[in-house]
């Protein structure tokens, strides 16, 4: 696959894998690393073989956040002309294939904003998030105050981004924040079976479903259940639903073309 400097980027069957490689510095996120990620996603993005990615890191650090010593000497001219962070970063969330964050040690910052672009986190207990950006003097620029709240309400938001406070898997699981948690030996394991398991599945019916998920962040209820209904029965016109239920009346696996 395409030439990584930041991170190390491979296929394994029909899963996209990312992991942010930057070990020295706790995987801070700098401008030459989201570029990159950018690039891989849409690289994934555009290979029919893949049907789901996970973005991962090391036992240390998920991602230790934006790259303070780059941020530091910007001017407001500088951020703002290059639409710092989201020109670059929001790759995870744009794209339309299942993505899936696995968290081992620190994502903090832009690690954690990373982290809630995807689709779901699985942690490894020894995963440690934060919104620390108010004890460097900024706020979270990356959607924290956002995802965060809706992921886990104003209180648990509020204390998290006005206070910097770390918290572990199992206060982030007992949240809403991740999916669930798991050793840390079995981290990737999991997530990359997590994600074979939705490359399984009929194409279009994930990608409807994660569309669905999503607009209902973004709709008020009733315009979601309507879009939801529009996707569920568009269903009806993929060659996955005659096989799907086709394999579960004849009591075999069933075996989706992706159409
Ligand atoms: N940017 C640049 N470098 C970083 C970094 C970051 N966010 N986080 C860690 N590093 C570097 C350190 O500078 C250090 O480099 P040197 O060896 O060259 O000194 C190396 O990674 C190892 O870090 P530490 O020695 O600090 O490791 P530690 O185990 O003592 O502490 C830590 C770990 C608590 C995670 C600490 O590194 C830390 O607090 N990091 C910064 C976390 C942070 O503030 N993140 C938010 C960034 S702002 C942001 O993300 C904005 C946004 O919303 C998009």
């Amino acid at each position: 696959l395409g030439d990584y400097d930041n991170l190390v980027v491979e296929k394994r069957g029909a899963v996209g894998l990312i992991t942010l490689n930057r070990p020295k510095a706790l995987n801070a996120l700098s401008d030459a690393l989201t570029a990159e990620m950018t690039d891989a996603l849409e690289e994934f993005e555009s290979d029919e073989e893949v049907g789901a990615v996970v973005i991962t890191g090391n036992e240390k650090a998920f991602a230790a956040g934006a790259d303070i010593k780059e941020m530091q000497p910007k001017s407001f001219s500088d951020v703002y002309l290059a639409d710092f962070i989201t020109s670059t970063w929001e790759a995870p969330s744009k794209g339309r294939k299942p993505v899936i964050a696995a968290v081992a040690g620190y994502a903090l910052g832009g690690g954690a904003e990373l982290a809630m672009m995807c689709d779901f986190i699985i942690a490894a207990d020894s995963a440690k998030f934060g919104q620390p950006e108010i004890s460097i003097g900024i706020l979270p620029g990356a959607g924290g105050t956002q995802r965060l709240t809706r992921s886990v309400g104003k209180s648990k938001a509020m204390e998290m981004v006005l206070t910097g406070r770390m918290i572990d898997a199992e206060e982030a699981e007992r949240m809403g924040l991740v999916a669930r948690v798991v050793p840390a030996s079995d981290l990737l394991n999991e997530a990359l079976l997590a994600a074979e398991k939705i490359a399984a599945f009929s194409r279009p019916a994930v990608l409807m479903a994660k569309e669905a998920v999503n607009s209902a962040f973004e709709t008020p209820l009733a315009d979601g259940l309507r879009y939801e209904r529009r996707l569920f029965h568009a269903a009806f016109a993929t060659e996955g639903q005659k096989e799907g239920m086709a394999a579960f009346l004849e009591k075999r696996p069933a075996k989706y073309t992706n159409r």
